[in-house]
């Protein structure tokens, strides 16, 4: 296009006089703009004159960006008609209506306004919003339009242009696509809001009459999962939705006036807003849809949900599950999520809480904007055909009522900025949800993801593009949603193929009734995460409670992270948990009681560790070693605990060790092996050298705190601490030391004085210098461990152990620079079960 805008010079001897006053943003009154002529609007933002798309030799009257480059159109005047040559030339006439005519003098288009009166004083004029107005030059109401281009959209929406319906004329404001790149005219996606009268607004996006998506409902501040959209920045623009008797719509205003804003919908169907920063002549794009699979309306069926997470990404609502109409095809097409307990609308139906959702499709709803959250759930209990309720509105803590009569259509699971939906469920599957004891207390099924989840639904989205938008087959899985009280953020189908175990919720109350109110003589001892209390359950059963400190290192998510580890790992050599209590700021974890505490308070306390002899010791390190070959090979995930210490075992009644605390584990898919982190966690004396100074963890880091324990278990003494009069080496070199010079035995604790098997001892000091190894290939595996302890094969010669080197060395940082400072061994919490 002609980049130089050629200024008006086209002046008859008729209008001499008005020439000096014309503005460079208007047409009066039977002045013609021929092609090559420009209109610029005050702001310079936008040029209207005629243009040829890319690769066409057609001509059209349009609205553009002036400073974008490649050109961008944002509005088309003759669509469907268009000129063939430069001929074309446009003039407001003095009823107020603009004509595009050809060089024959034909009528090519026309805006078909027409003011009250004739007046010459009649303009048309380009706003600064890109709006082509035609008004009265003198009317002193900027806002009084006889027409405008707003009103007439192409493809693209500009700030603060409605879309929807004014329902006294019955206009319908909506977007449809270009043809093609090179054919403005109208194509097959259209992007409309769906506005009826008492109805909830949400935005369709269509191809012909068939809903491609469903962006929305509007939830007051913008559309309802919003975050599936990218973005690169803070919001540039902010909507507004409105709804009253007269029209029904949404716009949206930039927040910036350095920023131009287009909402497009493309030839291919796809809805995006793009931005273009000043001076930068080109569009960032800063939101798109549809993203993903689930973005396919309905892809799912009636009562289906749609997470990206997991794959299939399909699955049934909790309480619904597939069934087919037709046995002898089990799996298709028709499929659909039925319910599992029919209603039968009795006293005991209630409703169960899904969170995150995208709220079903708002064309079985109906809405009303002055109910509260309970009248809404009380509305929607007394009609027996009402399926499910939501507050759609978040703005102010949630304002108005949704009431879904007929089918849930178009649900899906987001990641963040999902609403809460409430489903009508049966009275008995309801109370499947709530322990029959009455004591309300929330049986759950926990689903564990791998860390990767996060990863996968990014990926998810990614891949999302290559899925073919029609999809043919929809495979299924169990989808539960997001029941109310799922402490895995994660939570997902058990498609991920890792099993379940059941952990119990109980309520704050009652574990405070079983410990006293957390009575001082109940208390079992304290750590840098808070306090354990000792308590007994009203059936008597005797537990541990883990009450994690408001300002413990220990949040949320590590909580959670200990829940769902915990909760899937049952082996005799790890500690059971129970069930968990989160209420208020209150996290607690309550595991089965271990009356003999842990072994740490054994073994450095020298009134009580001649109670341990040496065969409990061997069995100690028998039983952890047995304990990690679960967590590391044996147990359906390979979990690496990052924080074996001898306070994390603890002794039952018979002195049987477990492996406690995996508020720090880190699961792993099975075939991968090793990981990085840029937050090291653990605890110094236990924390191997990779992983102290390059962040990298394995299996071979739990071996290697897994040797300094079995050093300290035979020698009673701590590594980290420990002095030795003769030379500066920590534990693990003073046990290199004597194992070189063939004086093993006299590391053993001098309070087992001769009562050891001397071979079991050389043994467990031999294999407890291999697990401390500098070199992670030095290092046994878990089974290797257990087989030596066995005293099976022959062992490798140990060469000089990792840290052989005074700790003060270590704690200066001089070379451990990414190590963090551990305040009395305890443990320094961080993230990442997920
Ligand atoms: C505008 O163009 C029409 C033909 O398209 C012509 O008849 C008329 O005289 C022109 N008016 C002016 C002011 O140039
Ligand atoms: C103008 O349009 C008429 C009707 O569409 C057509 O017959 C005529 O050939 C066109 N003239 C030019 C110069 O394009
Ligand atoms: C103007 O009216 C004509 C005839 O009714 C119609 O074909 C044309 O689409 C209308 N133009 C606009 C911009 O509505
Ligand atoms: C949402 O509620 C606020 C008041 O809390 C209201 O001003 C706004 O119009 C509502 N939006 C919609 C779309 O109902
Ligand atoms: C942005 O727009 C506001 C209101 O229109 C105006 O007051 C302000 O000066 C503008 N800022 C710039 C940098 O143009
Ligand atoms: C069931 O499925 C089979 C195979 O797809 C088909 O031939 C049959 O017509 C179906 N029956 C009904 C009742 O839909
Ligand atoms: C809510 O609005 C409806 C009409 O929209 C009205 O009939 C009803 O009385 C209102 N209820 C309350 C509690 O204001
Ligand atoms: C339930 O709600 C529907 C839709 O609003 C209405 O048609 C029906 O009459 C209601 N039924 C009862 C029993 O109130």
């Amino acid at each position: 296009m002609n980049e130089a805008i050629m200024l008006l010079p086209y002046v008859t001897f008729f209008f001499i006089v008005l020439e000096s006053c014309r503005s460079l943003d208007t047409i009066a009154v039977n002045q013609n703009i021929s092609d090559g002529e420009t209109i610029v609007s005050a702001n310079e933002k936008f040029v209207l004159g005629f243009f040829s798309p890319s690769n066409s030799r057609s001509r059209y009257l349009g609205i553009w960006f002036k400073n974008a480059s490649p050109q961008t159109v944002a509005w088309v005047a003759n669509r469907e008609t268009p000129l063939v040559d430069t001929s074309g030339v446009v003039k407001l006439d003095n009823q107020g209506n603009l004509i595009l005519v050809n060089g024959s003098g034909s009528e090519i288009w026309s805006s078909n306004s027409s003011a009250y009166v004739t007046d010459i004083n009649l303009v048309a004029r380009l706003l600064d919003t890109g709006n082509l107005v035609i008004r009265n030059g003198n009317e002193a109401n900027d806002e009084v339009f006889i027409w405008q281009s707003f009103d007439y959209p192409g493809d693209t929406s500009l700030p603060e242009m409605k879309l929807g319906k004014n329902f006294i004329t019955g206009r319908e404001t909506y977007l449809t696509s270009w043809r093609s790149a090179e054919d403005p005219s109208p194509g097959e996606y259209t992007l409309r809001v769906s506005a009826v009268k008492g109805q909830y607004l949400q935005v369709y996006l269509r191809s012909g009459s068939v809903i491609e998506t469903r962006i929305g409902p509007y939830n007051g501040v913008s559309f309802s999962g919003g975050a599936n959209y990218v973005s690169d920045a803070k919001p540039v623009s902010v909507s507004y939705a409105t709804v009253n008797q007269k029209e029904m719509y949404i716009a949206y205003i930039s927040e910036s006036n350095t920023t131009t804003l287009r909402t497009t919908i493309t030839p291919g169907g796809k809805l995006e807003i793009s931005q273009l920063k000043f001076p930068n002549p080109e569009w960032i794009s800063i939101a798109t849809s549809p993203v993903d699979y689930c973005d396919n309306y309905g892809v799912c069926g009636p009562y289906g949900s749609c997470t990206t997470a997991t794959s299939p990404n399909c699955g049934c609502l909790k309480g619904f599950e597939l069934k087919t109409s037709n046995e002898t095809s089990p799996v298709n097409e028709e499929s659909v999520c039925t319910r599992s307990i029919a209603l039968d609308c009795g006293s005991g139906e209630g409703f169960l809480k899904f969170s995150s959702m995208k709220l079903p499709d708002t064309k079985n709803a109906v809405f009303s904007s002055n109910m509260s959250l309970i009248d809404c759930e009380v509305a929607c209990k007394n009609n027996c055909s009402c399926t499910a309720y939501a507050n759609p509105n978040i703005t102010h803590g949630g304002v108005g009522c949704l009431l879904w009569f007929g089918d849930l259509i178009d649900v899906r699971v987001f990641s963040q900025n999902g609403q809460d939906l409430y489903v009508r469920l049966a009275a008995s599957e309801l109370s499947d949800l709530y322990s029959s004891s009455g004591r309300k207390k929330k049986r759950l099924i926990m689903e564990v993801t791998l860390s990767i989840a996060a990863a996968l639904t990014l990926l998810g989205i990614l891949l999302a593009f290559n899925i073919r938008r029609k999809w043919k087959k929809r495979s299924y899985t169990d989808r539960e949603g997001r029941p109310e009280k799922t402490l895995a953020k994660d939570y997902k189908s058990s498609s991920s193929q890792i099993g379940s175990a059941e952990v119990q919720l109980f309520s704050l109350s009652e574990i405070s009734r079983a410990t006293n109110g957390f009575s001082v003589d109940n208390k079992l001892g304290e750590g840098g995460f808070g306090q354990v209390y000792k308590g007994v359950l009203e059936e008597g059963q005797v537990i541990a409670v883990k009450r994690l400190s408001k300002s413990s290192g220990q949040g949320l998510v590590e909580f959670e992270n200990e829940v769902i580890c915990i909760a899937r790992l049952q082996h005799r050599n790890l500690v059971k948990l129970l069930g968990y209590c989160i209420q208020g700021d209150e996290k607690m974890l309550i595991y089965e009681y271990m009356p003999n505490k842990s072994l740490d308070s054994f073994l450095y306390d020298e009134s009580r560790k001649s109670l341990l002899d040496w065969s409990q010791r061997f069995h100690i390190i028998h039983g952890i070693a047995r304990g990690l070959l679960y967590l590391h090979h044996d147990s359906r995930l390979k979990v690496i605990h990052r924080d074996l210490k001898a306070g994390n075992i603890l002794l039952d009644h018979h002195m049987h060790p477990k492996i406690s605390d995996f508020g720090l584990a880190r699961m792993f898919k099975e075939d991968e092996n090793e990981a990085k982190t840029k937050r090291v966690v653990g605890t110094l004396g236990y924390i191997s050298p990779e992983y102290a100074i390059h962040g990298l963890y394995s299996v071979k880091s739990d071996i290697f705190s897994f040797g300094v324990l079995v050093l300290e278990i035979v020698s009673g003494k701590k590594n980290r601490g420990f002095v030795h009069e003769d030379h500066d080496d920590n534990l693990l070199g003073h046990a290199w030391r004597l194992y070189r010079d063939g004086r093993s035995l006299d590391l053993v604790d001098e309070c087992l004085r001769a009562s050891y098997s001397a071979l079991e001892v050389v043994r467990s000091v031999h294999v407890g210098l291999l697990c401390v190894q500098h070199r992670v290939e030095d290092r046994p595996n878990t089974q290797t461990v257990l087989a030596m302890l066995a005293g099976e094969g022959s062992l490798l010669i140990p060469k000089k152990p990792a840290f052989f080197v005074h700790e003060s060395e270590i704690d200066s940082g001089s070379n451990l620079p990414s190590l963090p400072s551990s305040v009395n061994g305890v443990t320094l919490s961080q993230v990442d079960c997920r």
